[in-house]
């Protein structure tokens, strides 16, 4: 599967974005705030590689995992292209992921995504555009 991106949990999404600046990285799209999620988000691509800075505001369902990721690397995303969004969920719920957030619209992708668990390599996200 073709991986679209990187997922960062931050504090900060502009101080973050100033930081993967100077790694190289530069802004492939404007700063959203998606108001479901209640994060603000930013896409950056360097070389090819495309990362996903997310604050999550305290009142986020995404803003515990702060506790434990602080500002880190937290899922890959992976962009389903031809196959359908349920089909690739049922094929890797097959392979020990489970589904943990169903397909929703994702403002910031312009598209829908749905998160999985693997107990072997941690968060996956789908995407669906
Ligand atoms: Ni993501």
């Amino acid at each position: 599967m073709k991986i679209h991106h990187i997922g960062y949990l931050v504090k900060d999404v502009e101080k973050a974005a100033k930081a993967a600046e100077v790694l190289g990285f530069v802004l492939c799209s404007d700063m959203v705030y998606d108001s479901d999620r209640r994060i603000r988000i930013v896409f950056m691509e360097n070389e090819g590689y495309r990362i996903e800075l997310v604050q999550p505001d305290r009142d986020s369902e995404i803003y515990p995992l702060m506790k434990r990721y602080k500002n880190s690397p937290y899922h890959i995303c992976y962009d389903i292209e031809s196959e359908e969004m349920n089909a690739a969920i049922e094929r890797l719920s097959e392979q020990k992921f489970a589904l943990f957030k169903a397909p929703s619209r994702a403002v910031a992708l312009d598209g829908d995504v749905a998160f999985l668990m693997s107990p072997d390599i941690g968060m996956v996200e789908l995407v669906k555009r």
